[in-house]
Order: structure tokens, then C-alpha cells, then sequence
């Protein structure tokens, strides 16, 4: 499925990966995937505010947030919402099957490079 969101990643997160500087500490633990079928498992459906997407490093799905966004989760939860660093492309902040991505992060004008708040996974690249 090609959509807005999986647009973004493709070509704004390369544009924006040189800016980002790679500071947040790792927590590691399986991540929960995302089915891409809408008709599929409700479990794995992604919020209507994310875009389940593949990454191109693992092939994993997440529940891509739009730029600048993060869930009303404190923080340091990161089953519910986490950051990945894509090697040379930057940061985004996924979620959890179902989790509601619709609050804005702390500098989140900075688009992709925002949100530095919410803890990165890197099992889930
Ligand atoms: C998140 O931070 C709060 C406040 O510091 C703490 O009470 C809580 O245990 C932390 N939760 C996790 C999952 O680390």
C-alpha cells in the first residue's frame, strides 16, 4: 500500500537523516508488527492516524506516525510508541498496532528529526 506516510519515509527521512545526531538510549525488546491488511487481524490494524509501513532494513511493519507526531503515552513507554534510527535516514516515531498517534512532540517542527522525548528501539529497525 502506498501511502502519504510511506511517501515521507522514502523521500523526506534520506533528506533529512544528515541532520540527525544519534542520542537517546536504546531499550531493547520484541517489537509488535502490523498487518498491512485493513481486513486483517484487528489486532495488528494500525490506527488511522499511522500507516503500517515495511522498513527496507529488517522488512519489519510498524505503525508509521506522521512527522512531528508521537501518542498521548508517557514518554518512556515504548511498547506503545517508539523511535527507530534508520542507518543515514533519520528518525520516526511508531506505535503499537491500534495506538492512537495524534499528539504533537516537543520541537516538532522539526518534522522526522523531532520527537528525540520517546525512547528509540533499534529491534525494530
Ligand atoms: C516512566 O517514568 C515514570 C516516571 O519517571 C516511572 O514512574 C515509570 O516507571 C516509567 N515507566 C517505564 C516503562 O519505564
Amino acid at each position: 500500500m502506498y501511502t502519504p506516510a510511506a511517501l515521507l519515509l522514502t523521500t523526506l527521512l534520506p533528506l533529512l537523516g544528515l541532520l540527525t545526531p544519534a542520542i537517546a538510549t536504546p531499550v531493547n525488546a520484541v517489537c509488535t508488527q502490523c498487518d498491512v491488511n485493513p481486513l486483517g487481524n484487528a489486532d495488528k490494524t494500525c490506527d488511522i492516524t499511522t500507516s503500517c509501513v515495511r522498513t527496507n532494513y529488517q522488512g519489519q511493519y510498524h505503525c508509521a506516525c506522521r512527522a512531528g507526531y508521537k501518542s498521548s503515552a508517557p514518554n518512556n513507554d515504548s511498547e506503545s510508541h517508539y523511535r527507530v534510527n534508520f542507518p543515514n535516514e533519520g528518525f520516526r516515531v511508531f506505535t503499537k498496532p491500534g495506538v492512537v498517534c495524534d499528539t504533537l512532540c516537543d520541537k516538532y517542527w522539526l518534522g522526522p528529526d523531532s520527537c528525540q522525548e520517546v525512547l528509540v528501539r533499534q529491534a525494530c529497525l
